[in-house]
């Protein structure tokens, strides 16, 4: 790229996202940016911008397709950004259509069963890791644990479970496009269509909607990647932040743990979603006095509006006027944040109750953060402690009945699926 955009991508930003911010800050409160090698977009820093576009679907809608035929194949970030027929990409009825139903799915799932489930799971990987008295937080806990809550609320069986938590970590990974997310999820919706349970697929199946199978899966592979992710990160860096800034990292046995404090810390300072919502105007618009052109990304720095200094003052405790969830019709629907902060804080607590004199294994500074424009996701949380003395537990004696399959193209039998069998005692 010849002008002189600063790069998203690479280990420079993800070293220190928020150094870069202030510093494109200077020049205003929109930045010219590269996503990936030669995908120029345009980077909204200031708070008040950021909802003007947020709040503003008629000039700046979600559709990407005008924009996704000029990027080239295999392009890191098309993933993300390419259009899908789901509630995320689409404007106007057919989004307001979509997101109701999305919405009215997520408010029926009990957050109390949820807890209790994710805390027995939460345990589960916890056994597994335990005994060797130290643990990567990342791999071995907060990067499956999420994954493990959204295939529970959709009902999906444990083999099915396995092949969307597959699908899922390798979309992630960036080894493969959806496509296998996509035929685990199809999978699970023509289980339920022919068997409806009390869960998410067969709620939003029977939603007055009348969602076509396709839109059904569309929906439901979203709740996969949008639901597990971000919560991921949101469960490491809030575990970072505990273990290593000294405004939390008291006594972590001491009773009352500020884990909820540290959940709206990281949400204000280091959001898991650092830059999104993406948006394509199409003609050229002002914002913040500058132009941003027609048919090219317009992002929004979610990490960067939190900090910026016009909003920047005051106590963070409690205070949700971040943007991590975003805002405006497309924000983070609200049933999916009441699961997201229950996750989030049971998922942080679970790991204090049963490793209370936890330590990083590392200096703060020597932790590496993934890079990629989108995320705030560090590559790796390595922690010890004195092992536990082993626990019993009964409900893991008694596998569930499962079928199992041979490993096929969209059934990879990685560590996964080895975890997968360990944990349904097989
Ligand atoms: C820490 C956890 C989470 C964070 C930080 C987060 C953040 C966000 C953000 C920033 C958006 C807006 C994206 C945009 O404007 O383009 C969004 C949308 C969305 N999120 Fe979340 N989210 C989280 C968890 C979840 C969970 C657990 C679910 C579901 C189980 C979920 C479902 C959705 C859906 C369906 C949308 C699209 C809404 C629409 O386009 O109308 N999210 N989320």
């Amino acid at each position: 790229m010849t002008d002189d955009r600063t790069r998203l991508h690479g280990p420079e930003f993800a070293a220190d996202p928020q150094a870069v911010y202030r510093r494109l800050r200077q020049a205003g409160p929109t930045a010219p940016v590269e996503i990936a090698p030669d995908v120029p977009a345009t980077l909204v820093l200031g708070y008040a911008e950021a909802l003007q576009v947020l709040r503003d679907p008629a000039n700046f809608p979600k559709d990407p397709r005008t924009w996704q035929r000029t990027v080239a194949q295999g392009c890191p970030v098309l993933p993300l950004m390419a259009y899908r027929p789901n509630c995320l990409f689409t404007d106007g009825a057919t989004h307001a259509r979509l997101r109701g139903a999305v919405t009215d799915a997520l408010a029926r799932v009990d957050t109390r069963e949820l807890r209790t489930h994710l805390e027995e799971t939460g345990d589960a990987l916890i056994d597994r890791f335990a005994p060797d008295g130290k643990a990567d937080l990342m791999e071995q806990y907060a990067r499956v644990l999420p994954l493990l809550v959204v295939t529970r609320i959709c009902g999906a069986p444990p083999v099915i479970s396995e092949e969307i938590v597959s699908g899922a970590l390798a979309l992630f990974d960036g080894v493969d496009d959806g496509r296998g997310l996509d035929t685990a999820v199809a999978e699970l919706v023509a289980a339920k269509r022919s068997r409806p349970g009390p869960d998410v697929v067969s709620w939003l199946l029977a939603h007055q909607a009348g969602l076509t199978e396709d839109e059904a899966v569309q929906q439901i592979a979203l709740l996969c990647s949008a639901g597990s992710e971000p919560l991921q990160n949101l469960i490491a860096n809030t575990l970072r932040l505990l273990l290593v800034d000294e405004r939390f990292a008291g006594d972590l046995s001491g009773g009352s743990l500020p884990v909820a404090d540290a959940l709206d810390e990281v949400l204000w300072s280091d959001p898991p979603i650092a830059n999104y919502g993406t948006v394509f105007p199409t003609r050229e618009v002002q914002v913040g006095g500058n132009p941003v052109p027609a048919d090219q990304p317009l992002l929004i720095s979610f990490a960067g509006a939190n900090t910026d200094p016009a909003v920047d003052a005051g106590g963070r405790v409690g205070n949700r006027a971040h943007l991590a969830f975003g805002a405006g019709r497309h924000a983070c629907p609200s049933p999916a944040q009441r699961i997201a902060r229950m996750t989030g804080t049971a998922a942080v607590e679970r790991v204090l109750d049963r490793l209370p004199d936890l330590e990083p294994a590392v200096p703060a500074e020597a932790l590496e953060w993934k890079s990629g424009p989108f995320h705030r996701s560090l590559a790796s949380l390595p922690v010890r402690f004195p092992p536990p003395p082993q626990q019993i537990r009964p409900w893991l004696g008694s596998p569930a009945p499962v079928v199992r399959r041979e490993p096929g193209p969209n059934r990879p039998a990685g560590r996964w699926t080895a975890f997968s069998r360990w944990l349904r005692g097989g």
